[in-house]
């Protein structure tokens, strides 16, 4: 079976087809015939949170997203509640501890706001958790089946960097809102008059921040268990300014809709952006998700409509020639993207653009990037230089740099 030419039920759902799946996240021809461990796509992206009644109207409020399932008290789960949010193809699930014992409360005293999980679909648990053994992996969750009136999800989870996990989801024989456990559930919420139907369609990629040293071993634990390809690499000057650097590997599934960049401190005149991550977050940890959007500038008004910060960029970004060269032209005026600070970036097959938040949370340590592309594959490494100068100001405005 070939894994490109189909879409999932969720992106079906979502009124998207394979050619804007394409251009949103850059999705490849790929045959799986060969693949020990073939990934169709993004399950969901758990979180665990200090409070997930208020995170999850944040999601819905600011970031635009629709809530569909509910877990709680209320439906016999006295640990934590857990709501189910989705935005074209994807799902968030924000959890939070209700019993003071919880393991989401213990988690969250860790790591604060947090991604805890990030669970993938794939045709065949057994066959992916059974590779994943012979190839040393830990196993935190056998293979098993959880039903309900709706069906049955097979399931299974592996330990990836830190904390984080990777559940393994088949959920072709099941109609449910979320999983077993969990009802349906909308809410009062109400877009503003204008808001876009949507700020984001999919999923692009999550970075992992991981130890001084520790790139390359998971750069290979996703080769070698999880059979991902490396795709763009970036190393030493690529990514320093003139204070810190870090180094950066891109591991991606066949059909390149995972793609996870891996980040490692590298060392500079001051402290790093991954090493105050790391620091914060207390070890490894997912940094930023990149959410897929066919209108960024639409998509950056409505998130600073809701308060959303992002980073600043100067104004010097947009007027140095040598990027207006290397630019071209791009499908809106430059005026327009320094107006919102959107940067912009170009490689031999097209051009993306992309911005990034502050961190969401307390801690700081998971952000959100937005990102538009147009052919490009690439990251935005062209910006790197730009972007890590102003993460070094507000790493500099919270006495950690
Ligand atoms: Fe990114």
């Amino acid at each position: 079976m070939s894994v490109n030419d189909t879409l999932t039920d969720e992106e079906k759902l979502a009124e998207l087809d394979l050619a804007t799946l394409k251009q949103l996240v850059g999705l490849v021809e790929y045959d799986s015939a060969g693949d020990p461990f073939p990934v169709t796509g993004w399950d969901a992206i758990v979180w665990a949170v200090g409070n997930a009644t208020q995170t999850a109207h944040f999601f819905q409020s600011a970031f635009g997203m629709e809530l569909i399932a509910y877990s709680g008290p209320e439906t016999g789960n006295r640990d934590h509640m857990a709501y189910v949010l989705k935005s074209g193809a994807i799902k968030f699930v924000i959890k939070g501890g209700v019993d003071p014992d919880s393991e989401i409360i213990a988690h969250h005293a860790r790591h604060g706001d947090g991604i805890a999980d990030i669970a993938l679909t794939v045709p065949d648990v057994d066959k992916c958790v059974e590779h994943a053994r012979a190839q040393g992996a830990t196993v935190l969750e056998e293979p098993h089946d959880v039903s309900d009136e709706f069906g049955t999800v097979r399931i299974a989870a592996i330990a990836a960097y830190g904390e984080t996990r990777h559940t393994l989801v088949n959920r072709e024989h099941y109609t449910g809102p979320y999983l077993p456990g969990f009802v349906a559930r909308t809410s009062a919420h109400r877009k503003r008059p204008g808001a876009p139907k949507r700020i984001f369609q999919a999923l692009d990629h999550i970075v992992g921040n991981v130890e001084l040293g520790a790139m390359d071993q998971w750069v290979d634990f996703y080769n070698r268990v999880m059979g991902f390809t490396n795709m763009a690499e970036f190393i030493g000057d690529d990514i320093a300014t003139d204070y810190s650097a870090l180094m950066s590997k891109v591991v991606a599934s066949g059909n390149h809709r995972v793609k996870f960049p891996l980040n490692e401190p590298a060392v500079g005149k001051k402290k790093s952006q991954i090493d105050e991550y790391l620091e914060f977050y207390r070890g490894p940890g997912a940094q930023h998700l990149a959410l897929a959007t066919n209108d960024i500038l639409q998509a950056v008004d409505a998130l600073v409509e809701e308060g959303v910060e992002f980073l600043a960029t100067p104004d010097s970004y947009y007027s140095d020639p040598e990027l207006r060269a290397r630019i071209g032209n791009v499908r809106v005026p430059i005026e327009e993207l320094q107006k919102r600070g959107i940067l912009v970036d170009r490689d031999e097959d097209g051009y993306l653009l992309q911005i990034f938040t502050k961190p969401i949370g307390d801690r700081p340590t998971v952000f959100f990037e937005l990102i538009e592309r147009h052919g490009s594959l690439g990251f935005g490494k062209g910006n790197f230089k730009a972007l890590f100068e102003a993460i070094e100001r507000e790493q500099a405005k919270r006495g950690n740099f």
